[in-house]
């Protein structure tokens, strides 16, 4: 397979195709790893289920590489029904973003599409539909690009890929989401609503519930590199490794100074590198809590030798709320350099439980994008005046949290950040990645209601 001629014309950043392959170490006749999509069956408590699914021709779910590494894709959607698959927290070229009408056409039903950029920047990302709600039919996989730090350390890595699973199909879901509900109030103080507006079937760690979970073999003692990522289309956890201490090393993919953690709070489509060292002896589970919910799902870590016993879906309690507590400690490794805002963007998160719609004004419009004209630094200034949380994603960029609640800090970098109900959370960003891009909430529900909107760059075509 040669380059094809969008990959040329989308190659992007001012480089070449041949100059991307080449500062990759690779020749320009190298050969893209082809993603295919298509359907599978997977079992749920036993029981089969037809899903969607994106892998390698050998089996392999997602992609990764190595950090320097070119992102040289070809996809191919054997789906009878169009598709788009968005490449989550990379900053690639924005015709190559994988969003429907914002980023170009879909990928129609039997149809390829050609990807080619570097793949910067490195750590956990993921993959996932853009395409309506197929993201609830698990259309999403691990990207990682392993940090050459991460690969030099020798650590065994761990990914644990969260889904939220229903046995009703997305459409119907959305359908009861949206119809009248006479018995609730407006504005989303409806208490049981407002944590978890859909119920859930399931929730999967690796494709397995605990009835039958992921056992992955590790050394004792040794410490190990756990890439979670929750790919839920609407559900937020609460990590726990129960007695264990592990180190939080990275959010969304970005380093941040070593926090020694027993609990991770992980929002809708956050990402959390944690390192752990399992003693021998006892399997280490690493249990994912859902919000609002008595049920958890997890990993389990065995040392050799060690017995594996059953872990309970059900907790003995609802989880509560995901918070911002642990976000006021985040500190990155490295920060924006420290500059005033060109430009204050406010973004209004807003929304009505009856009909279920969900909104972000930009400027107080609805249906207004955020602009941004390049080489500015562009602060994007949330606040939430419902009863939920959402969880909001910029494409193309990484942002760093500068403000919570008033208190001005030096917080993590992100691509996705949760904003708490009646919460003020400010994020900043340069604006070095011209084009249009989509930006919205995470929650794919509160995304399809309207909490969607895009980042246009100035002055650009
Ligand atoms: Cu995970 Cu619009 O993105
Ligand atoms: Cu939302």
């Amino acid at each position: 397979m040669t380059v094809t001629r969008r990959s040329l014309l989308v190659g992007g950043a001012g480089l070449a195709a041949g100059a991307i392959l080449a500062r990759a170490g690779r020749a320009e006749a190298a050969s893209p790893t082809t993603l295919t999509i298509d359907t599978r069956q997977i079992d749920v408590n036993g029981k089969p289920a037809t899903r969607y699914r994106v892998f390698q021709p050998d089996g392999t779910m997602g992609l990764t590489l190595n950090e320097g590494d070119a992102f040289f894709v070809h996809l191919e959607n054997k789906l009878d029904v169009p598709t788009d698959v968005h490449w989550h927290g990379m900053t690639e070229p924005w015709r190559q973003d994988g969003v429907p009408y914002v980023s170009g056409d879909p990928v129609p039903a039997g149809g390829t599409a050609d990807y080619l950029f570097p793949a910067t920047p490195t750590g956990t990302r993921w993959m996932h539909s853009h395409f309506g709600l197929q993201e609830q039919n698990l259309l999403a996989a691990p990207l990682i690009i392993r940090e050459t730090a991460a690969i030099e350390s020798g650590l065994q890595e761990v990914v644990m890929f969260l889904e939220d699973f229903s046995w009703t199909p997305p459409e119907e879901i959305f359908a009861n989401l949206r119809a009248a509900k006479p018995d609730m109030a407006p504005e989303g103080d409806n208490k049981g609503l407002d944590l978890d507006d859909v119920i859930y079937d399931a929730f999967l760690a690796n494709e397995r519930t605990l009835e039958d979970p992921d056992i992955v073999d590790v050394e004792a003692n040794a410490e190990v590199r756990l890439r979670i990522i929750n790919a839920s289309t609407s559900s937020n956890f609460w990590i726990n490794l129960g007695d264990h201490q592990g180190t939080l090393v990275a959010v969304d993919g970005n380093p941040v100074e070593p926090l020694r953690v027993r609990r991770v709070p992980l929002a809708v489509a956050q990402r959390a590198d944690v390192l752990v060292r399992v003693p021998g002896g006892a399997p280490l589970p690493v249990l994912a809590l859902a919000e609002g919910r008595a049920m958890q799902t997890g990993v389990i870590l065995r040392p050799a030798g060690a017995e594996v016993s059953k872990i309970p879906t059900r907790t003995g309690a609802e989880t509560p709320r995901v918070t911002l507590e642990q976000e006021l400690n985040l500190v990155p490794k490295v920060p924006l350099s420290r500059k005033p805002a060109d430009r204050v963007v406010p973004v209004d998160l807003t929304g009505k439980m009856m009909g279920y719609i969900w909104n972000m004004p930009i400027h107080g419009l609805v249906g207004m994008p955020a602009q941004a004209a390049r080489g500015e630094r562009v602060e994007l200034a949330f606040e939430n005046t419902t009863g939920m949380s959402h969880p909001m994603h910029l494409h193309g960029h990484v942002f760093q949290v500068v403000e919570i609640d008033g208190k001005r800090i030096n917080g993590a970098i992100r691509d996705t950040i949760l904003v708490t109900p009646k919460t003020k959370v400010t994020v900043a960003f340069e604006a070095d990645n011209p084009g249009l891009w989509a930006f919205h909430c995470h929650n794919l529900y509160h995304m399809a209601a309207g909490m969607f909107s895009t980042l246009a760059y100035r002055g650009f075509a």
